[in-house]
């Protein structure tokens, strides 16, 4: 299964990813993780994009595209995948389709975690006193929220034209909001034809 995880910055896109990754067997694929790892190894790409991720903007589609390119050639992807932070914009929605379309293997199903912003900003607050991520102070994430709205919210009704695009309330606990994605899942994997 193919699955794409929409949500705010702070919604719990990466949390849920990973504990689906164990639930589903499928790769968890974070566009910020492999960013930050990058920025870490100061290899080209890390070294363009550290300075825009403390901006809280957007790393330019085309590296976006060739990193998820090279992630997706994997084995591991062979079976499906979660991608997580990826497509965030339009532009980055309709090029992930030109490639999957490309590799016979299209997005099957797309989850919006839908939380409030107040509770996005005390929980962004509490991993910024525990973390210390370099974009997560107040002003920034205020600008990831704003870039979010304006740029990644389309997204979000791109897979609803598409029929693909499930919405779950991510304001329970982690466990809660689990056992809501994993009941989307499986009545869709019921309603799929053999
Ligand atoms: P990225 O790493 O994707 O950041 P983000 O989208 O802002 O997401 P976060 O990691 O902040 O939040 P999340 O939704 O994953 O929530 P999480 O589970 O961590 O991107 C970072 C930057 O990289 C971007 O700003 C951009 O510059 C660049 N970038 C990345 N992808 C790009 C792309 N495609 N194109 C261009 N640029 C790109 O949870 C947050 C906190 O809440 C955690 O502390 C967690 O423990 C807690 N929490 C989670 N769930 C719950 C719950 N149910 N109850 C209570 N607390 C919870």
């Amino acid at each position: 299964m193919r699955i794409v995880l929409l949500g705010a910055p702070g919604s719990g896109k990466g949390t849920q990813a990973a504990l689906l990754e164990k639930h589903l067997g499928l790769p968890h694929i974070s566009t910020g993780v492999l960013l930050r790892h990058a920025v870490a190894e100061q290899t080209p790409i890390g070294q363009q994009a550290k300075a825009i991720i403390d901006r809280g903007e957007l790393v330019p589609d085309d590296v976006m595209l060739d990193l998820i390119e090279e992630r997706l050639a994997q084995a591991d992807t062979q079976q499906g995948f979660l991608l997580d932070g990826y497509p965030r914009n339009l532009a980055q929605a309709e090029s992930l389709d030109a490639l999957l379309k490309r590799l016979g293997r299209p997005v099957d199903e797309a989850i919006q975690i839908d939380v409030d912003p107040e509770q996005v900003i005390a929980r962004i607050e509490q991993r910024a006193a525990q973390e210390g991520r370099s974009d997560d102070t107040e002003e920034v994430l205020r600008h990831r929220m704003r870039i979010y709205q304006e740029q990644t919210a389309p997204v979000v009704d791109y897979y609803a034209r598409k029929g693909l695009l499930t919405r779950v309330l991510g304001e329970g606990s982690v466990e809660e909001v689990l056992q809501l994605i994993l009941s989307v899942l499986s009545m869709d994997e019921r309603g799929a034809a053999p």
